[in-house]
């Protein structure tokens, strides 16, 4: 159950005087609080490149600037979550270890240095996790045996998943109570869209009854007649299930990473934050009350 939470509306002053503060390194989100049930949040489209990554990771960091206590698990072997915010991948920590031996979750978590938001970051060797576990039984449950080892201390879990299928987006599924499902307005946006809907349906029918989908995402929006056509198409078939915000093509979004920032600490005026900042007051005004 999720406790009623209050958007801490930021306001553009007060705004960028939080971020002025970004030069602070920040601890372990603390749990004071601890008790309270997260919103854990599954970002997936097994459709690579649609702005998976981006979204969890800006997501996350504006609503811990709201005051939200977050954590990000980068279940990528990619590890772009990890790099954009400016962490190392954890040989045998992190993602690795969450999967690997889950009574020593809590270890796997660590500080980002953002105020409220704490990491699981990706491991170099997340792959092996992978052929290692192949031969057990519910091998895609991995993850959700570790979350009562770090849920009573968020008011939000996002996952960034792989593109795909495969293991790492199944432990993510199996695990969430709801997935949030970024797609590009292109042509095979629909294609992945369906096939996304159907694997959510398929967990709902197995391990995972109770998954919802929290919402579409209409990422790396571009103003042309065409993109116009595919999310009005989206929005014909989806209607209440897209998120109302929408994230512009921003080029800000693809530097912020390179300096190991949101995009929220990188350009807090760009168009980018102001999206992911929509995006999280419309997650919230979704679990109010
Ligand atoms: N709104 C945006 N505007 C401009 N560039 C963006 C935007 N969103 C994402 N990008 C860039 O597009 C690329 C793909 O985005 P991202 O890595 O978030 O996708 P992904 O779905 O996580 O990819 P993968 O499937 O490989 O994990 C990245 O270089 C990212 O910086
Ligand atoms: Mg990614």
């Amino acid at each position: 159950m999720m406790v009623p939470v209050q958007w801490k509306n930021v306001s553009a002053s007060a705004h960028f005087s939080l971020c002025a503060g970004q030069a602070t390194r920040y601890n372990h989100v603390s749990r004071e609080t601890e008790g309270t049930m997260p919103r854990i949040v599954a970002v997936a489209n097994q459709k690579g490149g649609v702005g998976k990554t981006t979204t969890a990771l800006n997501v996350s960091a504006a609503l811990a600037l709201a005051g939200k206590r977050c954590l990000l698990v980068d279940l990528d072997p990619q590890g772009n979550a990890t790099t954009g915010l400016g962490m190392e991948k954890k040989r045998r920590e992190g993602a690795y270890l969450l999967l690997a031996d889950h009574s020593k979750a809590a270890a796997a978590i660590v500080p980002s240095g953002v105020r409220n938001l704490d990491v699981v970051p990706s491991s170099p060797n997340l792959g092996e996790a992978e052929a290692q576990l192949a031969s057990q039984p519910n091998r895609h449950l991995r993850l959700k045996l570790a979350k009562p080892q770090f849920e009573k201390a968020y008011d939000f879990v996002f996952i960034d998943c792989p593109p795909g299928t495969g293991f790492f987006p199944a432990n993510a599924l199996a695990c969430a109570e709801s997935v949030l499902i970024p797609i590009q307005c292109e042509y095979f946006a629909m294609e992945g869209l369906t096939q996304i809907l159907s694997n959510i349906s398929a967990m709902r029918n197995g391990s995972n009854p109770q998954l919802e989908v929290e919402s579409i995402l209409l990422t790396m929006y571009e103003p042309s007649a065409f993109a116009k056509e595919v999310a009005t198409e989206v929005r014909s078939h989806f209607s209440d299930l897209v998120c109302e915000t929408v994230i512009p093509r921003d080029i800000t979004l693809a530097e912020a990473p390179s300096h190991g920032q949101s995009i929220i600490d990188y350009a807090p005026r760009s168009r980018g934050a102001r999206a992911y900042l929509e995006l999280a007051k419309e997650i919230l005004n979704d679990h109010q009350g």
